[in-house]
């Protein structure tokens, strides 16, 4: 792929690497909305800038994980020729080590994971000339402090940074972005994108991921803002999503959130073509019951609750072990532990429901009682939601991020990509 066509703040992050006009400055941010043009450009100028000021050195690629820096940047720099057509570049997989050549010129670049504990080891040891860290909002703050200290001895090292925003509190919006703008920060060039700063999107496409996203999720992926996350967590539910219908057909699911002391609460669920319909649920407070059950109480309460259905797999909280065993133990179910990542499994919820593909059975009213309930903590210095009114809500996460995240229709849409777009030779040669 070739970068054809730039937008203004893409021409920027191009020309830090090199131009007099950025000469004061150590570092650069790019924060903003989702798939808004940061990393790709932000790649590009970082491998040009260190091949034309560098010869023999090291620089650090940090993503969230190896993985993940890996699959953002490193795959990314084979497949543009705007640095494949300029460098030889070899990638050793074993050392997470990509050579960069140009003629006699050679310089090396390490891939570390900002959230992956061997990372922060290992970069102690190595002496750096930039560190581009992509993503850096998820990764560790230990580790990037790390990092740039391995820059601190290095004549003209800079520092390249991009992410999406995170909750107000966060540690790299305090100290790096709301910093910038004081005095002692004013060697760190900010740029705030948008989705229209990627000239690839088209108006249709950026209004679709607009519809795609509510709520905090908006705000931070397609507003590009440092929000905190308050009020409803789904205030996206709706009456127009519960149904009197029950003639759904398609595979069917139990997802269940245990609980002995806490509630216990088992969702059944049809996935059928683009929906999703929980047709009816178990809930079980143990305290407004005035007694406890056992696991094998709640096994058969959960084989009468599938009678007459043929359950594909129940999906069960990962924390409750002892049930999940007595499961197992029964060889009836085909029973899944489930992904439990709080945040993004909230957002995919969310989404699901925003797009009216999950539909509540008018029958299921504690869920019904849960969505009107449920909420972030204000107070919380972090995305912490109540732990309150959130067994039904969790049941519902498990079953979204188990198994709709997998349906093809079911998944997020991506923004499509147009590899045929245009930055003429002239353009070319003004930012190399
Ligand atoms: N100027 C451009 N020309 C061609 N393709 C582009 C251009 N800018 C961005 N793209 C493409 O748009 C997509 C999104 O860009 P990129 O991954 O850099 O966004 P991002 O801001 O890093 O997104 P995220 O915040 O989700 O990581 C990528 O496929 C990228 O190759
Ligand atoms: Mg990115």
């Amino acid at each position: 792929m070739r970068i054809e066509k730039l937008s203004k703040k893409q021409r920027k992050v191009l020309k830090f690497g090199h131009s007099k006009e950025f000469e004061n400055y150590n570092s650069i941010i790019c924060d903003g909305a989702v798939r808004s043009g940061k990393t790709v450009v932000m790649t590009i100028a970082f491998i040009h800038w260190a091949m034309r000021h560098f010869q023999n050195a090291s620089f650090a690629i940090c993503g969230k994980t190896i993985n993940s820096a890996e699959r953002n940047v490193i795959e990314k720099i084979f497949s543009l020729e705007d640095i494949t057509s300029y460098f030889d570049v070899e990638y050793i997989a074993s050392k997470h080590k990509l050579v960069v050549k140009n003629g006699e010129k050679q310089n090396s670049f390490y891939v570390f994971g900002g959230k992956d504990k061997s990372s922060y080891s290992l970069i102690q040891g190595i002496t750096l000339s930039g560190v581009f860290f992509d993503e850096v909002a998820l990764q560790n703050e230990n580790f990037v402090y790390q990092a740039i200290a391995r820059t601190l001895s290095q004549k003209n090292s800079k520092l390249w940074f991009n992410c999406n925003p995170e909750h107000p509190e966060h540690w790299f919006y305090k100290d790096f972005i709301q910093d910038a703008k004081s005095e002692n920060r004013r060697r760190s060039f900010h740029l705030h994108f948008l989705m229209s700063d990627n000239p690839i999107l088209s108006k249709e496409e950026i209004e679709k991921a607009n519809s795609l996203y509510s709520g905090v999720f908006k705000q931070r992926y397609i507003l590009g803002k440092w929000v905190a996350a308050q009020g409803l967590v789904y205030p996206m539910f709706s009456k127009d999503l519960i149904t009197n219908k029950t003639n759904y057909f398609g595979e069917y699911y139990i997802s269940v959130d245990y609980g002995t002391i806490n509630p216990f609460s088992a969702g059944l669920w049809v996935v059928c073509s683009d929906k999703a319909i929980r047709l009816k649920e178990f809930y079980f407070d143990s305290k407004k019951q005035n007694r406890q059950l056992t696991d094998e109480e709640y096994y058969n309460e959960l084989l009468r609750f599938s009678e007459g259905y043929s359950i594909k797999s129940v999906i069960v909280d990962p924390s409750a072990a002892s049930f999940i065993q007595t499961i197992r133990r029964h060889k009836f179910f085909n029973v899944r532990k489930a992904n439990n990542d709080v945040i993004n499994g909230i957002r995919l919820t969310g989404n699901l429901l925003k797009s009216g593909k999950i539909l509540i059975n008018e029958n299921c009213k504690d869920i019904i009682r849960e969505f009107s309930l449920y909420c972030w903590d204000d107070e919380s210095k972090n995305d912490t939601v109540k732990k309150e009114y959130d067994h039904a809500m969790d049941d519902l996460r498990y079953f979204c991020t188990t198994i709709l995240q997998f349906k093809p229709l079911f998944s997020e849409k991506k923004i499509s990509k147009k590899s045929n777009y245009f930055l003429n030779e002239k353009e070319l040669n003004d930012y190399y």
